[in-house]
């Protein structure tokens, strides 16, 4: 089955309202025509989330979110419901960003109520998994990365299962310049597959689109997007400015 790659900027603690909507903008024109083989998605801060998505409505340009809670409603002082990010024009939310985990006290468990609340609202989990350096260098890579997904994917059903995305980004690449290289990330994509089959059955694990993340640039995306098993990529600092994301939609 062939799968739409998915490249996603996740813009992290960046950009005023004014900030944001001009750099959508600019996505925009820099983008011309719709790219008929690829989906293009941006996650703003919260706080700017109304207004890109009042510049990207109706355009080839997708709105996710970098977090939400679980609840419907109710006593959460400070945070997000899915009906919330949903209601601003989100499709897709990032769920279980390392920083989350190791900044804010994210968990499997967490993360596993979240996948679940996101799917029922009809949007997409994009469930971010990685290594530390310390796992890594340990040989660990593929438990802890197989663990993570287990947890937080445990229970979906197969219909459900189609719909989620995956981000392995190892942690020592995150904002260090410092990317895996294709070939090794491309490995553990491939593995995180075969977990999801075990999970969900092959037709799932070959329809769900596993995205790269860590220093993802214009001079390595290339690279990354010619492996097997790598469906895309979820960028950080190279999102934020138009010229350099526009570089890494367009692939070169
Ligand atoms: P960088 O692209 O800045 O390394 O960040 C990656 C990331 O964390 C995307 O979610």
């Amino acid at each position: 089955m062939s799968r739409i790659p998915l490249l996603a900027g996740n813009w992290k603690m960046h950009k005023t309202v004014r900030e944001a909507t001009a750099l959508a903008q600019d996505l925009l024109e820099g983008m011309g025509a719709a790219f008929r083989d690829r989906e293009v998605l941006i996650c703003p801060p919260f706080t700017a989330l109304g207004q890109v998505h009042a510049v990207i409505a109706h355009t080839p340009i997708q709105l996710g979110c970098q977090n939400v809670w679980w609840a419907g409603s109710g006593a959460y002082t400070g945070e997000v419901s899915p009906a919330m990010a949903k209601d601003v024009g989100c499709s897709y939310v990032i769920v279980g960003h390392s920083e989350r985990r190791t900044l804010f006290g994210e968990t499997d468990s967490s993360c596993h109520k979240k996948v679940r609340a996101i799917l029922e609202w009809g949007m997409s989990p994009i469930l971010c998994v990685g290594e530390t350096l310390e796992e890594r260098d340990a040989g660990q890579t593929r438990a802890r990365v197989a663990a993570q997904l287990v947890a937080a994917l445990k229970d979906q059903s197969q219909e459900d299962g189609k719909r989620i995305v995956v981000a392995y980004e190892p942690i020592w690449a995150i904002g260090t310049g410092k990317n895996d290289t294709p070939h090794e990330a491309n490995q553990t994509c491939g593995y995180l597959r075969e977990v999801l089959a075990g999970q969900f059955g092959d037709s799932v694990a070959r329809a769900v689109r596993i995205l790269y993340g860590g220093s993802v640039k214009p001079g390595n995306i290339d690279d990354f997007m010619a492996q097997s098993d790598i469906d895309g990529a979820l960028v950080g600092g190279a999102s934020l400015e138009a010229a350099s994301f526009l570089r890494i939609i367009g692939h070169h």
